[in-house]
């Protein structure tokens, strides 16, 4: 296990990127303690294309911060049954600005745990999704924690990289309603802001990813 202490982490030519980074210590876990799940849950489990979604503007972009990770295992369900932190359940869809639902694309994610720390050794609360036919996508995981930005904590967030065949990697990160710290942050989007509801003992969000065509 490998510590991410403030001094490596400045050494490490993540200086510029600061105001992105946590102060925080980042922790690891054994890789193999989540296991592959299916990508795609029932049929009727997933939200209907939206009609209008056509209409939308491009999703807006978001910095990428340090801890981005290629190779993040291929699923869906980021969280282990003993992990802490509030569940949620984020669905959507993906299209282009030309009303096209973009299938078989790469959703990346990426994201702190409970306690705001990210994975660096292995991928915990990392993973790849692929849309469906319909642009479909379907992610359990937490709200993550927040980490020290400087002196002040930024909003809980998702990192996120979209990857489709004929487009334009998109780099951004989904915000959540009523976190006291989206106001202020020197980041955030409020087109990127989720609102969520609460479903059971979980959250549910929605948030439809639009490509330029
Ligand atoms: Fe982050």
């Amino acid at each position: 296990m490998r510590d991410l202490t403030r001094r490596t982490f400045l050494g490490s030519g993540c200086a510029l990127l600061l105001a992105a980074c946590s102060s925080r210590t980042a922790r690891s876990a054994p890789r193999d303690a989540l296991e592959p799940t299916p990508n795609i849950p029932d049929e009727d489990d997933l939200p209907p294309v939206p009609a209008q979604a056509c209409a939308a503007d491009p999703t807006a972009r978001n910095i990428e911060g340090p801890f981005y990770k290629k190779g993040a295992p291929h699923r869906s369900v980021l969280v282990d049954p003993n992990d802490d932190g509030q569940r949620i359940r984020i669905t959507g869809t993906l299209q282009s600005t030309k009303c096209v639902p973009i299938g078989g694309a790469m959703i990346d994610v990426w994201q702190a745990n409970a306690a705001g720390d990210y994975d660096l050794e292995g991928f915990r609360f990392r993973g790849a999704l692929t849309t469906d036919a319909k642009g479909r996508y379907d992610l359990r995981t937490i709200i993550p924690g927040r980490y020290l930005n400087g002196d002040r904590y930024r909003p809980a967030h998702i990192h996120i990289k979209v990857k489709a065949k004929g487009f334009a990697v998109l780099t951004t990160q989904l915000y959540f309603a009523g976190d006291p710290y989206n106001d202020g942050d020197p980041f955030i989007d409020a087109s990127l802001v989720m609102q969520h509801t609460a479903e059971r003992d979980i959250r549910r969000a929605r948030f439809d990813f639009v490509l330029p065509a």
